[in-house]
């Protein structure tokens, strides 16, 4: 067999591995739709898709990829990427920290002693993180971000209106932690403005294919696999990959990097990106989330993903899955 039919061999038995995964936890119907925000409990319950994107670019896809949802919390990611390329490193920390928290994603609370939001994917830190991007007015910020989403996805994206207007009108815990940050100095700017850009960011819409693709530009140094082109600036990739590992799946961090061992990001609309430094990115979609806001089916598959395939970073066993040599 030549290399290229060694490698089409193994590229349709992980395709008819991923269907197979998909049809083992179709059935699984456990956990409910987020309905906090009034407009994402329309979302149909039984959508579920898997997405593995490498770095070389090729895209292995089963269920309702193509299905768009609002990105929520996986969002945070990105935006953290580009507030480290608008103020780098140092400047960031003093307004943010990288502490887990071991509470919800929602949770009203500030470091003691600093008064910095713990990490920047719980809301509190996403909503300072948000609030230091830069540009003129809320116009260019809404736009430098748009772009930014843009480099990751390959193609334009929007603001889901709907979804934008019910976050705001229903967003009460995240305008008094913004309220809350005001007065202690993490967030300086007008904070309506930075809480909009918040729901906005929260709002836009990508699909399953978008989130493996965006989780493989972070697993390929920045650089999105199917344009080649830098999404992130390098230098900023393992600080991003360093809060998703510790603190990207809410207060089930510490037992998701003990048992599935790869830097991820979940959202309440059931999404839930991974990502496998110097390899791939995973995204699922299913909207039924368990009790702290994770895709109940997307965990179930990560873990099986990760168990079968030797993706833990820290798995010395040998058997990892090689798509690409
Ligand atoms: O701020 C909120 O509540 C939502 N826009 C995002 C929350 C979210 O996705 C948290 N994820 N588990």
């Amino acid at each position: 067999m030549t290399k290229q039919e060694d490698l089409q061999t193994v590229a349709s038995s992980f395709q008819s591995f991923l269907e197979e995964l998909h049809s083992k936890y179709n059935s699984l119907q456990d956990g409910s739709v987020a309905n906090y925000i009034p407009e994402l409990a329309k979302v149909n319950p039984d959508l579920f898709s898997i997405c593995i994107a490498t770095i070389n670019g090729d895209v292995y896809e089963v269920g309702h990829y193509k299905e768009l949802f609002t990105i929520q919390s996986i969002s945070k990611v990105f935006v953290y990427g580009l507030a480290l390329e608008d103020h780098r490193r140092d400047y960031l920390l003093t307004k943010v920290g990288v502490e887990p928290t071991g509470d919800g994603f929602n949770a009203i609370i500030l470091d003691e002693k600093s008064k910095r939001p713990y990490n920047p994917m719980v809301n509190a830190g996403a909503i300072a993180t948000t609030s230091l991007i830069k540009g003129s007015d809320a116009t260019e910020r809404l736009n430098r971000m748009l772009d930014m989403f843009q480099r990751y996805t390959a193609h334009n994206v929007f603001v889901d209106i709907s979804v934008f207007t019910s976050e705001r009108i229903t967003g009460h815990r995240n305008r008094a932690m913004a309220h809350l940050m005001l007065h202690f100095g993490m967030i300086e700017q007008n904070i309506d403005e930075a809480l909009d850009l918040y729901f906005q960011q929260c709002s836009v819409m990508v699909n399953c294919h978008d989130l493996a693709v965006m989780a493989a530009t972070l697993a390929n140094k920045g650089i999105n696999p199917i344009t080649g082109k830098q999404a992130v600036d390098s230098r900023y990739v393992k600080d991003i990959l360093s809060v998703m590992y510790t603190c990207g799946m809410y207060n089930f961090a510490g037992e998701w990097a003990y048992k599935i061992g790869i830097p991820a990001k979940s959202g309440i609309c059931g999404g839930i990106i991974a990502v496998i430094p110097g390899r791939m990115g995973i995204g699922v979609f299913s909207p039924r989330l368990d009790s702290r806001g994770n895709s109940v089916r997307g965990v179930k598959v990560c873990e099986e993903l990760s168990q079968q395939f030797g993706l833990h970073l820290f798995d010395c066993s040998g058997n990892q899955l090689n798509l690409d040599s």
